[in-house]
């Protein structure tokens, strides 16, 4: 199958935003996750409507995209916050603390795991594993990973970004 853009949306609107992506990847199954990571990166997450709009462009069922979306933590279902900090409670760092630092930022942050901020400054997930087992604990904050992380350095940190953006994070 190889329709154009103007095929699958001959009336612009809602699907011209997939169809830029299916020109970019082809409209095969095999290009789902490669349209998803474009997604996430142009929008900061999977919007659902967007699901809706790709499964009748690719003819994948909505509940197979979401199969996807699950299966791999790295997508986004909600919006995120400007900032996005990621605790990782893989057992490496778990062992060494990681409960401790997630609790320390929660409360920092004043929100829990999965939320972001009312002024969408900062968000927090966990994840089980970030790749940095060698140095655990480890926190991601954006494209920082944080290693050998304490809570108190943790939120240090958060209160320098929160310092730079002039706000309190709350
Ligand atoms: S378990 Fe935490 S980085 Fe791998």
């Amino acid at each position: 199958m190889d329709r154009t853009t103007s095929e699958i949306n001959p009336s612009g609107g809602m699907e011209n935003r997939i169809g830029k992506y299916v020109d970019r990847f082809g409209q095969e199954e095999g290009c789902l996750i490669m349209i998803l990571h474009a997604i996430q990166s142009d929008e900061g997450y999977i919007p659902r409507e967007w699901v809706l709009e790709l499964s009748l462009a690719l003819g994948i069922p909505v509940a197979r995209i979401y199969e996807v979306l699950t299966f791999y933590h790295f997508f986004k279902l909600t919006p995120q916050g400007k900032h996005n900090v990621v605790v990782c409670m893989g057992t490496a760092c778990y062992l060494k603390g990681a409960a401790d630092i997630l609790k320390g930022v929660e409360e920092n942050l004043g929100i829990k795991s999965g939320e972001t901020t009312a002024d969408r400054l900062f968000h927090i997930d966990v994840a089980r594993c970030i790749g940095a087992c060698g140095i655990a604990p480890a926190v991601k904050i954006d494209d920082e990973v944080i290693g050998k992380a304490t809570a108190e350095k943790i939120i240090e940190r958060l209160n320098q970004i929160k310092a730079l953006e002039g706000g309190n994070g709350n």
